[in-house]
């Protein structure tokens, strides 16, 4: 099943319940981008903020843990409501642990790959997962430009699970736009993080809308 997800660094966070009001219909989950100054460049939404977003809607949180160690940090999330909750291979020196405690807090799995990080470094793990979250940028910034040579990573990471036969989902996030997605749901990815091409237009029904278009064109 496709998903858009937006990604609510592109919001206007002085008006942030409105701008999520005009999103909940036409999606299941809200992504929450957390920057710690460290594993990225800037600071960014804490647990606080997914509690916040919890209490404005019913639609459920995936929180992007872009956090040096996270694991101190994982109880605050799953706390706050968090559904699903992703930390990255490279920002952690016991993934597997991390995996653990964020699946034994009732929340689904994800773990986030750089660009530069290769699908393999996850591959021991890779039955502990409910999702593989590709990322198509470098992570730390809304607006960037998605980096086609990941394709091939998508793609590579779809063939292994599937080999396996395991239910992880593959979610992309970073320059994901009506162009850009078709070129990831044929590689295999079926959760959508979207920022700036939902928040950065007027009207985001219809940019969700087109979105989702852009997804159904693609012939499986
Ligand atoms: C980037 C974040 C993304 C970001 C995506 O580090 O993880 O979720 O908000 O923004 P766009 O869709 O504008 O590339
Ligand atoms: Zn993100």
């Amino acid at each position: 099943m496709i998903q858009i997800l937006p990604s609510i660094l592109a919001a206007d966070m002085a008006r942030l319940a409105e701008e999520i009001h005009e999103v909940e219909q036409d999606t299941d989950f809200i992504h929450v981008d957390v920057m710690d100054g460290h594993f990225v460049p800037e600071i960014a939404m804490g647990a606080q903020v997914v509690a916040a977003v919890k209490q404005s809607c019913d639609v459920s949180v995936d929180a992007h843990l872009m956090v040096e160690e996270p694991i101190h940090l994982l109880p605050s999330f799953l706390n706050a409501g968090a559904e699903m909750i992703s930390v990255h291979a490279e920002a952690c020196r016991h993934l597997h642990r991390a995996v653990q405690i964020i699946k034994n807090g009732g929340a689904k799995a994800g773990v986030a790959l750089n660009p530069a990080t290769p699908v393999t470094a996850i591959e021991p793990i890779l039955s502990d997962l409910d999702c593989l979250l590709i990322m198509t940028v470098d992570p730390g910034y809304g607006g960037q430009v998605f980096l086609e040579t990941i394709t091939e990573k998508i793609r590579k990471a779809r063939r292994l699970i599937d080999s396996r036969n395991l239910p992880v989902v593959i979610e992309v996030d970073g320059g994901i736009n009506a162009e850009t997605l078709p070129v990831c749901r044929k590689a295999g990815a079926s959760l959508f993080v979207a920022g700036s091409a939902i928040f950065g237009q007027t009207n985001r029904h219809l940019a969700i809308e087109t979105l989702k278009q852009s997804a159904r064109s693609v012939n499986k």
